[in-house]
């Protein structure tokens, strides 16, 4: 049963959606579980760039089914837009996509409610990607969400759609004193939607179920990163889903039990976007420098990312959450350029240094990073394919970060496309 599940170790923008693309070579299924349309996976290919927010990266393989689970949040609206530049493209939907039946969906006053708190100063401030995540899993759990098998029945559909829409009609007025459009053309736009997605709708649990009772190959595709994990998170300055190893059993319907690898995503530095502490956050040359290099712009929102050295913490803490037992180390070549290149060992802290992550916020907001210095190998690296061409400095860096962080890596990233690899085993 060769079931993997690939995680992103930072707070997202590791560059997974290059390496599922390439791992999805190996795997018969390529699975998303969990997030949404803040997800944005970067693939580049024959000159070409495309940016997948929802579909999973499996999908420019033909031939591979790709499952979008129970524990993602689908904006009907982004689905069809994304399924529209897929089809353009020559991606045969049709044979290659499939819904889970229990999946939540995002309607449009769950982004109205998400940008209306984001912009209002009373309250705390998340610097979200204001796509409605948060406030459409608020309500999956709170158990008032309409879920993919509502569409199968229009007149069910209608009743949940129309009790959500009383129920946030009010509270967007009174909180926020924003009118909803009105009810029948809100339904009347989804229904529009409803009417593309229908036929991808299916029983995703049976089918990847089955799938392993056949031991078929299946890739579990995670999106945003370790840190941004509801539970395992910088909370609150987190996204709204469990996007660590563990989110692939409860948004795939996947038992645990079935999962028999699970590889990490790291950059060779650390990026965030949004708010919360990021204990190697430069604010100087280096950090624009790694900005400039790296193009650190968020693929979603085009946001600026903060940037900062690679964090050893963070990733043990990463390897440990999700039982990583082979990393991908990307963006390599970002660093051709640094005399110097830092790593984070521990956090000082009012006089103790931490080499676990701490939970509290107060911590990681003022700690001082411990850091190892290395000296930088200032060579191109760029779309080397073989570790041996390496310069030997970075071979050094390389072979010290997986000591320190306690796993081999699987492949390293030395450039956006897909030949841009050195590939060191394979996946199952
Ligand atoms: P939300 O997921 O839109 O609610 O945003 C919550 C936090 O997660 C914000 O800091 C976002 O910038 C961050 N976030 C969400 N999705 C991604 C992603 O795919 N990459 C990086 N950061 C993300």
């Amino acid at each position: 049963m060769p079931v993997a599940v690939v995680v992103g170790m930072q707070w997202g923008d590791e560059g997974k959606g290059k390496i599922i693309d390439l791992l999805s070579e190996e795997a018969d299924i390529v699975a998303r579980y969990q997030g949404g349309h803040n997800a944005g996976h970067t693939i580049c290919f024959d000159d070409k760039q495309f940016v997948l927010h929802l579909i999973p990266s499996g999908i420019f393989h033909p031939g591979k089914l790709c499952v979008i689970g129970n524990g993602v949040v689908i904006d009907p609206a982004a689905l069809v837009e994304e399924m529209e530049q897929l089809k353009e493209a020559g991606v045969d939907l049709e044979a290659q996509l499939v819904l889970s039946d229990r999946a939540n969906i995002i309607l449009p006053y769950h982004s109205t409610s998400d940008k209306s708190r984001e912009s209002e100063s009373r309250f705390q401030k998340i610097g979200t990607t204001g796509r409605g995540i948060g406030p459409s899993y608020a309500d999956k759990i709170a158990r008032v969400g309409i879920r993919t098998c509502d569409f199968l029945d229009e007149s069910r559909l209608r009743e949940l759609y129309q009790a959500n829409y009383r129920e946030k009609k009010q509270i967007l007025k009174n909180l926020y004193d924003i009118d909803l459009p009105d009810f029948e053309a809100m339904f009347q736009e989804l229904m529009k939607f409803r009417e593309v997605i229908l036929k991808f709708i299916k029983n995703t649990h049976t089918l990847l179920r089955e799938a392993i009772a056949e031991n078929k190959k299946i890739l579990c595709e995670g999106a945003q990163g370790t840190m941004l994990d509801v539970d395992h998170g910088t909370y609150p300055y987190v996204t709204s889903s469990n996007s660590t190893a563990g989110g692939a059993c409860t948004g795939l319907g996947i038992p645990p039990t079935s999962i028999n690898r699970v590889v990490g995503v790291i950059k060779a530095y650390t990026t965030r976007v949004g708010e919360g502490p990021f204990p190697t956050e430069l604010n100087d040359g280096d950090g624009e420098k790694l900005r400039d290099e790296g193009h650190e712009f968020g693929a979603t929102t085009g946001r600026p990312r903060r940037c900062g050295w690679f964090d050893v913490v963070l990733a043990r803490y990463a390897v440990a959450v999700n039982g990583i037992d082979a990393i991908v180390l990307t963006k390599i070549d970002v660093l051709d350029k640094f005399a110097t290149i830092k790593v984070c060992t521990g956090y000082k802290y009012k006089g103790q240094v931490y080499d676990e992550m701490p939970a509290d916020l107060d911590c990681l907001e003022n700690c001082e990073p411990v850091y190892a210095e290395f000296e930088g190998w200032m060579a191109n690296t760029v779309g080397i394919t073989s570790y041996d061409e390496l310069p030997e400095k970075a071979k050094q860096y390389i072979e010290k970060l997986s000591g320190l962080v306690g796993v081999k890596f699987l492949m390293i990233s030395t450039g956006p496309a897909r030949k841009h690899t050195i590939c060191l085993g394979s996946l199952f």
